[in-house]
């Protein structure tokens, strides 16, 4: 910019523009900002603004010009300064004169958006209007986003950076609700896997505890039940000839400890089935499914792999757990009076498929937060990759799919 350039041929001081020149008023306003109180938003104290001018006098005028608004303004006597400060510091608008001493607007407009920090940088060219039109696009083309022409209306100056400002603040705020959102996701990503780490760790533990409480009950109990059994077996036979009279109490206590081996069969059974442990996993769905046609009276078909197919412990327990639970969602909600099950083993996948019957699983409830089996049951195959899928489900029945790899 030449010293004779109008901007600076007058200084808004000397040359008589009042103060009500200067301030922006709501009416003189283009753009208006969404502060509404017709000034740059005052709280701008993150933003600043580059002012490039090889014109001290210039400088001084735009200097004043924007003394009374929010952003820090940063001057820059030449293009090479105008470069550094870009460096330094993220602009929210560039106001960069077109002709200079040295590295024109033009050249420091393309030097600052090559690089990657300033790429955005909005960047207002002012030029004199008598500047050729094709300057202009030489303009647009080196990266101006809008331009001003001299002799500068002070209103159109402010309320064009005040447009920019703005939306370097709304930028901004929104990289901060993004950094904060992400921190967040974050967050709540550990938490999840750690509460999933927790839950499969209780559930080892609980599996740990049923197997001891199993044991100790078969053992314990069932040895003492045995040892009884056998003792009362010695004294009756030891009684004299005419025992009539104990006759009606030694068969209740026969039945009675009879029943309490077999109560204790069913609660070491239920806590941890040995043959889950001893047979494995086919026979253990297979031992599963009679007991539950016994219990509950609802006709159990089952097909099932190879007893041989090689399934790991973990995994086993987790596949036999799910179908416990499906099972029992059978009997709890299904109404249903046949089930069918089947499970195969193909290219290292195992899928276990339970069909019923029944009125179907009425809407929500799987996803209720109050329904804790399905939610245990995806827990329970997550560690291994597996999933628990409710295929299809309507009046007339529910059919549930698991799959677990086995690698
Ligand atoms: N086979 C089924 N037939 C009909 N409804 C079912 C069936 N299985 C589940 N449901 C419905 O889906 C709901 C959710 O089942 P889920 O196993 O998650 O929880 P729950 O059995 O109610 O409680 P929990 O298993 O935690 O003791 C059940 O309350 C029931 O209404
Ligand atoms: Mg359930």
């Amino acid at each position: 910019m030449k010293a004779d350039m109008p901007l600076r041929d007058i200084p808004p001081h000397r040359e008589g523009w009042t103060h009500a020149d200067w301030a922006v008023s709501n009416s003189g306003r283009s753009h208006r900002s969404r502060h509404g109180n017709g000034a740059l938003n005052q709280d701008a104290s993150s933003a600043s603004i580059l002012v490039v001018d090889d014109d001290p006098r210039s400088l001084t005028a735009v200097e004043a010009l924007l003394a009374d608004t929010g952003p820090k303004l940063v001057l820059a006597a030449s293009g090479e300064e105008a470069l550094r400060r870009v460096e330094e510091t993220d602009f929210a608008v560039i106001l960069l004169d077109v002709k200079m001493q040295g590295v024109d607007g033009f050249t420091a407009a393309k030097r600052i958006r090559a690089r990657d920090r300033s790429r955005y940088t909005p960047i207002i060219f002012v030029t004199a209007g008598y500047e050729d039109v094709s300057a202009m696009f030489k303009g647009y083309e080196a990266g101006a986003v809008d331009f001003i022409v001299k002799p500068v209306v002070p209103a159109v100056l402010k309320s064009k950076i005040a447009v920019f400002v703005e939306l370097y603040q709304m930028n901004d705020a929104l990289k901060r609700e993004i950094a904060e959102r992400k921190k967040v996701e974050a967050y709540l990503r550990t938490s999840k896997q750690n509460l999933r780490a927790l839950a499969a760790r209780q559930q080892s533990i609980r599996e740990d505890e049923s197997i001891r409480i199993a044991r100790e009950i078969h053992d314990e109990l069932g040895q003492s039940l045995t040892a009884l059994k056998m003792t009362l077996t010695w004294i009756v036979s030891r009684l004299p000839p005419d025992r009539s009279a104990f006759n009606g109490k030694i068969d209740l206590m026969f039945k009675l400890i009879d029943g309490t081996i077999q109560t204790v069969r069913k609660i070491s059974a239920g806590l941890r089935p040995e043959v889950l442990d001893q047979l494995g996993l086919v026979a253990a769905c297979s031992w599963l499914a009679r007991d539950f046609q016994v219990r509950t009276g609802i006709r159990c078909g089952i097909v099932l792999p190879d007893a041989s197919v090689n399934i790991d412990k973990e995994r086993a327990i987790a596949v036999f757990r799910v179908f416990q639970e499906l099972l029992t969602n059978v009997a709890r909600h299904a109404n249903a009076d046949k089930v069918d099950v089947l499970m195969e083993v193909r290219d290292q996948l195992l899928t276990l498929e339970v069909k019923d019957n029944g009125k179907g699983i009425a809407g929500g409830k799987i996803d209720s937060a109050s329904s804790l089996g399905f939610l245990g049951m995806r827990e329970r195959v997550l560690p291994f990759g597996g999933t628990v899928e409710v295929v299809e489900t309507s009046d007339k029945g529910t059919w549930v799919r698991v799959s677990i790899p086995l690698k």
